[in-house]
């Protein structure tokens, strides 16, 4: 299967040199994205900055903003016959990027105003077609009703629902959610663990509906 894995953080820039991001380390998608070539797949890993060495065998497109992670699966989007979108893409960026570095100036306090990214998940799900898509969901309040609405309104296959801890950390914890209301959850594995289990979910969903 031709799959599209996304990974990391994105940073939205204020000026040349500081921007709005989050803790993503990466380190799940990447995993995602290994154990897909394990098991045989092709992958192209979207990925924002991180520290982590593209896994062998993965071609990795490496991003930073929403709107060039954006860019970049619509260009394969053709190719792509599912998506595990891992990415914490931001959801608000800086209203303009000023060139250069902002000078302090007298200003005792400062506003900066912040625009809406794009929901890349949910653009691209308008344009599903017979693709399978994985969405994340993060929260640190109602977790599950969250994730299950995600589910319906992204138009997902699959969301897997994981809270804060999970963020930077060497292990996870987290559910996966189907839209037939089956949950399946995983307690404090190894990210490369959860890697394999959300391709051998992909994949399970692919065999339902061959058969189907
Ligand atoms: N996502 C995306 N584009 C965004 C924000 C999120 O594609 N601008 C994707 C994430 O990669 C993830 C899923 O949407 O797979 C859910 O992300 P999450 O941050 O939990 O939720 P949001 O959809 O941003 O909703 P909210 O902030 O209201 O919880």
């Amino acid at each position: 299967m031709n799959l599209l894995v996304t990974a990391g953080p994105t940073r939205e820039f204020l000026d040349d040199v500081r921007y709005l991001s989050n803790l993503s380390s990466g380190r799940m998608g990447y995993a995602v994205a290994a154990a897909g070539v394990a098991a045989g797949h092709r992958v192209v890993l979207v990925s924002g900055p991180t520290d982590l060495p593209c896994p062998p065998g993965v071609e990795r497109l490496e991003v930073e903003s929403a709107e060039e992670m954006h860019a970049a699966l619509k260009a394969r989007w053709a190719w792509a016959e599912a998506l595990i979108m891992a990415a914490a893409v931001a959801d608000y960026r800086p209203a303009v990027r000023l060139p250069g570095k902002l000078k302090k100036g007298p200003r005792e306090s400062l506003a900066l105003e912040l625009v809406r990214t794009r929901d890349i998940l949910a653009e691209l799900s308008q344009d599903k077609g017979n693709r399978i898509l994985l969405g994340f969901a993060l929260e640190t309040d109602g977790l599950m009703a969250e994730a299950s609405r995600k589910l319906g309104q992204k138009n997902l296959d699959a969301v897997l629902a994981n809270s804060l801890e999970n963020l930077g950390a060497e292990n996870a914890s987290g559910s996966l959610l189907m839209p037939d209301g089956k949950v399946e959850r995983w307690t404090n594995l190894p990210k490369a663990e959860f890697g394999k289990r959300l391709v051998t979910a992909v994949e399970g969903i692919r065999k339902g509906r061959a058969k189907a």
